[in-house]
């Protein structure tokens, strides 16, 4: 178990503390919230010991790939990207005053925006009494992410100056290997502590992954396999059934001899596809593919629904969701699973006339939870589904990390967490 803010004396202490406010904005303005929420208990707690200051960090956007793809775009243009353009194209859009601001207003405490990340010691010093502060953007400094252990070090090092206790609260970002979030332990004289919302997460997906309430079911969705593979082969160590649905599951379909129309399909997966299928049968894990599906002609929010009552999608036809005979299914096994873990949609539940079969799975899971099974919801879009059919607090969990649930799914370690202490 991971130690917590709960562990250690945080009265008169400087905190540094990394969380993951990489929340969508639109025109500086925070689109949604649930990240700042969900670290709101700890930055709560911490405040309430009596600390001498409270530093908080967070990334906000990928502004080196963004400045990559904008530099890339431009060259085929034929023009240059200037510093100019990544001013204003990229960081200004990936500011995190705004952040600070929405905080300030969620804290009811000042909260003093440093417009930078590094340069901050006498800053910080500074602070009044139990003060707040929120840094820039740590992504404008390409050391944070660097694959040079040597130049995030020396970030790390000098964000360590900022605190005599590093709380990391930034689950979704603890996949990452950077410097604020994990190097940054290194340079601390104390031990790095997590902080609730770390642990709450880690609560519900460390038993999901190891040791989940019997019998489980996995449901995995989205588009491709090539990015779920991993999971599903994780997952098939102690899951009873395993749905696959999404655009994924068209490759699982192609691999038993289906024809699939123009569904999505990854050729190179095929073998892979039907080796999962091999091993789990092997294991006796029951696998459910969709029986049948809501097709169109094409991939679009107006495209006309066509039902196909069959495994077999005509060759003018791409599957875009499940039909009713595949529901039946899913309800037969979520309805009798004591722990679900769900990630990925079964169908392009964002166009609402292919939405059904992605909803009807949010309600069976929220009814199981009801039921006494525990249920955790990860990933960006399966996140967003149980967001759009406000099903979010009837699940026993919803992550708040996309990229991080799921690799912790897969049974990777994840660096921002190895480094914290346990006990
Ligand atoms: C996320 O949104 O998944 C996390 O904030 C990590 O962001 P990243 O994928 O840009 O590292």
């Amino acid at each position: 178990m991971i130690k917590t803010v709960k562990d250690v004396d945080l009265k008169g202490k400087r905190i540094i503390m990394r969380v993951d406010f990489n929340v969508p904005m639109k025109d500086g303005v925070v689109q949604d919230d649930t990240r700042i929420m969900a670290a709101l208990p700890t930055i709560k707690y911490i405040l309430e010991q009596g600390p001498r200051s409270l530093v908080l960090m967070s990334h906000l956007g990928d502004p080196a790939k963004d400045v990559k793809k904008a530099a890339e775009k431009a060259e085929k243009a034929g023009k240059t990207f200037t510093e100019a353009d990544k001013e204003k194209f990229i960081n200004g859009k990936n500011r995190m005053a705004p952040v600070a601001a929405y905080l300030e207003s969620k804290l009811g405490q000042k909260v003093v925006f440093a417009a930078d990340a590094l340069g901050q010691k006498a800053a910080v010093d500074a602070l009044p009494e139990g003060g707040v502060m929120m840094l820039e953007n740590t992504r404008f400094h390409k050391e944070e992410t660097s694959k040079d252990a040597a130049e995030r070090d020396k970030m790390a090092q000098e964000l360590a100056t900022y605190g005599d206790i590093f709380v990391n609260d930034a689950f979704g970002t603890a996949h990452r290997d950077h410097a604020s979030t994990a190097s940054i332990a290194k340079f601390m004289k104390t031990e790095p502590v997590g902080g609730f919302l770390m642990e709450k997460e880690v609560k519900y997906l460390e038993p999901m992954l190891h040791n989940p309430p019997k019998p489980q079911v996995a449901i995995i969705g989205g588009a491709k396999v090539s990015s779920k593979i991993a999971v599903l082969e994780s997952l098939l160590k102690n899951a009873s059934a395993l749905v696959i649905g999404g655009g994924m599951a068209y490759t699982f379909l192609k691999a038993q001899g289906h024809s699939v129309g123009k569904s999505l399909v990854e050729d190179d997966f095929i073998d892979t596809a039907k080796k999962l299928l091999a091993d789990a049968q092997v294991k006796g894990v029951k696998i459910l593919l969709p029986v049948d599906h809501v097709a169109a002609a094409e991939f679009s929010p107006d495209a006309t629904p066509v039902a196909v009552d069959g495994v077999c999608i005509p060759d003018n036809l791409m599957a875009m969701d499940v039909g009713p005979k595949t529901i039946e299914e899913y309800k037969k096994v979520i309805s009798t699973a004591k722990s679900i873990v769900w990630n990925g949609p079964v169908g392009v539940f964002e166009f609402d006339a292919f939405a059904k079969g992605t909803e009807t799975v949010a309600r069976l899971v929220a009814e199981a939870t009801g039921n006494g099974a525990m249920t955790v919801v990860g990933g960006g879009d399966s996140v967003a589904a149980v967001n759009k059919f406000h099903l979010a607090d009837k699940m026993s969990h919803v992550s708040t990390g996309g990229g991080a649930s799921l690799e912790f799914l897969e049974g990777k370690t994840l660096p921002g967490i190895a480094i914290l202490a346990t006990k």
